[in-house]
């Protein structure tokens, strides 16, 4: 079994693919931040990783779907509110995945909103892949479980394998060629007081994917070689920050690995870099509040804008400096 078609065959046997016209789909999947990163495939077309990596959900911050069969004779894509072209990026990766599920005879109406800004670094693939085969769960009653769905939605965007949960959870690499064992599973330790805030520096789309953006890292960052050790390091220590709420280790493992990634990239041939003069700005910013004694910390994914990462208690301090920051609650609805 090594090819996505097979991968949805063997997850979906014996289960309905056809439904009423009527009949609609619909879930919500948070976004998700990664504080150890997934950085690079060792299967580009089964989206399997190198490492494992560990997320937290963004609570109410992601994506709805609501899906049904189609009245025209084609695939609709609907994106906050706007039909989307036929000849975009953003159709064709939906319209490529539906293709996966077997037998289906019918087109689709899928109607998606995003209330996160889309590609640019805030994991919007990752809610939009979790909440599509959510909502397609939901309208052929397929009652799959999370860990099914977590990895059907790793074939549309690896990250999007964590956006089946809140709170914190880990995708764990697996060891299997088809990838059955690469899924996500929460952690169940809650933190009430951990509050994220979404920096938001430049809402354009971004001018390299993370799904290229990584593999340009693989074949020409002579630290890649690097990379899994770090992880592995670095899961260890967030894994038993969240156990024993420590939460200085777990905001300097998740800055420190995200500058990491970062760095590999600053390294490829030719470099990537993600940064805007505001993101580095911003994180002098976040040092010095550090050295006057205040716990902040950030993450950064593919793009220019960052997480700050901090505890409720500080929250007007840093209000106070990032004053258009979208605070976010993740334990808290
Ligand atoms: O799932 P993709 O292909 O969009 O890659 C996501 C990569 C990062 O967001 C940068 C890191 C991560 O683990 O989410």
């Amino acid at each position: 079994m090594k090819t996505k078609e097979e991968i949805f065959q063997a997850i979906l046997k014996n289960k309905n693919t056809e439904c009423h016209e009527l009949e609609q789909g619909t879930a919500f999947a948070p976004s998700n931040i990664a504080l150890c990163k997934y950085w690079g495939k060792r299967n580009q077309a089964l989206n399997l990783p190198v490492t494992s990596s560990l997320s937290i959900s963004l609570g109410n911050y992601g994506t709805t779907t609501k899906l049904k069969i189609s009245n025209v004779n084609q695939h609709e894509i609907i994106l906050n509110n706007k039909l989307v072209a036929q000849s975009s990026e953003f159709h064709q990766r939906i319209i490529t995945f539906l293709n996966l599920i077997p037998m289906r005879s019918s087109h689709f109406r899928v109607d998606t909103t995003s209330n996160i800004p889309i590609s640019a670094g805030f994991a919007s693939s990752a809610s939009g892949f979790a909440a599509l085969v959510m909502a397609l769960n939901d309208l052929f009653k397929w009652h799959l479980s999370p860990r099914e769905m977590s990895i059907l939605a790793r074939l549309g965007s690896g990250s999007a394998s964590r956006s089946i949960w809140q709170g914190f959870v880990e995708w764990h690499r697996g060891e299997r060629k088809d990838g059955m064992d690469s899924y996500g599973e929460p952690i169940s330790q809650t933190w009430p007081e951990l509050c994220l805030g979404t920096h938001l520096i430049n809402a354009d789309i971004k001018n390299i994917s993370s799904r290229e953006a990584m593999q340009h890292t693989i074949e020409t960052s002579p630290f890649y070689k690097e990379w899994p050790a770090v992880c592995s390091k670095d899961l260890e220590n967030l894994k038993q920050a969240i156990a024993d709420k420590n939460f200085d280790l777990l905001g300097q493992t998740a800055e420190s690995n995200a500058l990491a990634m970062h760095a590999m990239m600053l390294t490829a041939h030719p470099s990537i870099l993600y940064s805007v003069p505001e993101t580095l700005e911003a994180i002098l910013n976040i040092w010095k509040l550090r050295q006057n004694g205040i716990s902040l910390y950030f993450t950064q994914d593919a793009g220019p804008n960052l997480i700050l990462i901090f505890l409720k208690e500080v929250t007007d301090v840093v209000k106070e400096y990032f004053p258009t920051l979208r605070i976010i609650s993740p334990f808290e609805g």
